[in-house]
């Protein structure tokens, strides 16, 4: 059966108390997904590489998805290099003419490599060989840079359009969607393909995050068995 892998937001998390965060997470993820931000690329600023550090010493087995969304790769990949995230993703908007070079740099540290994809961004303006070689296309359905955003309802087309892509070409990414995932949406971000699914507000706010992600989990694992069933 088809497995949809949900991956909280520490952005959504209590900053003060971001080991209680993930404790009321109940063990009900699969990743955790670390927004990391520069203030330039986006107008923010969230966790740095000694974060990430405390992140992986703590959870050493883990999977940890950085997304970064900032400029300066030269500086700022290697940092999140050595901190050992289980993932990194850059931007396709970000010093476009380095993403090879980039990949090639967090594939060679044995990190798996994601290439994200701003709301404007046509997913026809990746190049064949980073749609070969990529483990990972995050399709941000939210202007990146903050949480609790609206969803942007015509992401799902080009997470649409990355599965016939894949299923052509018999490419290996996974499809991730990203910025403002709720109860409401969830079941058709499933149902548009999406293999990893990003929610930070709705499931920190939720007051109970570990019993969310339980249902949500549910639901999509119903949603999926009624789907091969017919
Ligand atoms: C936005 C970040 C998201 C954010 C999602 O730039 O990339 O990961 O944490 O938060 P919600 O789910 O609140 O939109
Ligand atoms: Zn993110």
């Amino acid at each position: 059966m088809r497995k949809v892998l949900l991956a909280p937001s520490l952005l959504g998390a209590d900053p003060l108390n971001i080991s209680g965060a993930i404790a009321s997470l109940e063990n009900n993820f699969d990743w955790l997904h670390l927004d990391v931000m520069d203030g330039h690329f986006v107008k923010n600023l969230s966790f740095g590489p000694r974060f990430a550090e405390a992140l992986r010493e703590q959870y050493p087995e883990t999977f940890i998805d950085a997304h970064l969304m900032t400029d300066d790769l030269d500086i700022v990949l290697p940092l999140f290099i050595d901190e050992k995230p289980s993932s990194i993703t850059v931007h396709a908007e970000t010093e476009s003419h380095l993403l090879h070079e980039s990949l090639r740099k967090i594939k060679n540290a044995g990190i798996q490599a994601g290439v994200a994809l701003c709301p404007p961004t046509r997913v026809m303006s990746l190049d064949e060989n980073i749609l070969e070689n990529v483990d990972l296309i995050l399709v941000m359905s939210v202007t990146p840079g903050f949480g609790g955003q609206k969803f942007i309802e015509g992401s799902l087309r080009k997470v649409r359009e990355l599965v016939s892509l894949r299923a052509v070409h018999k490419y290996k990414y996974r499809i991730e969607i990203d910025g403002g995932i709720n109860e409401n949406n969830i079941i058709s971000a499933v149902n548009a393909g999406c293999d990893v699914i990003v929610t930070g507000s709705a499931v920190f706010r939720s007051g109970q995050p570990g019993r969310w992600l339980a249902k949500a989990k549910h639901d999509i694992e119903e949603e999926i068995r009624n789907f091969d069933r017919t």
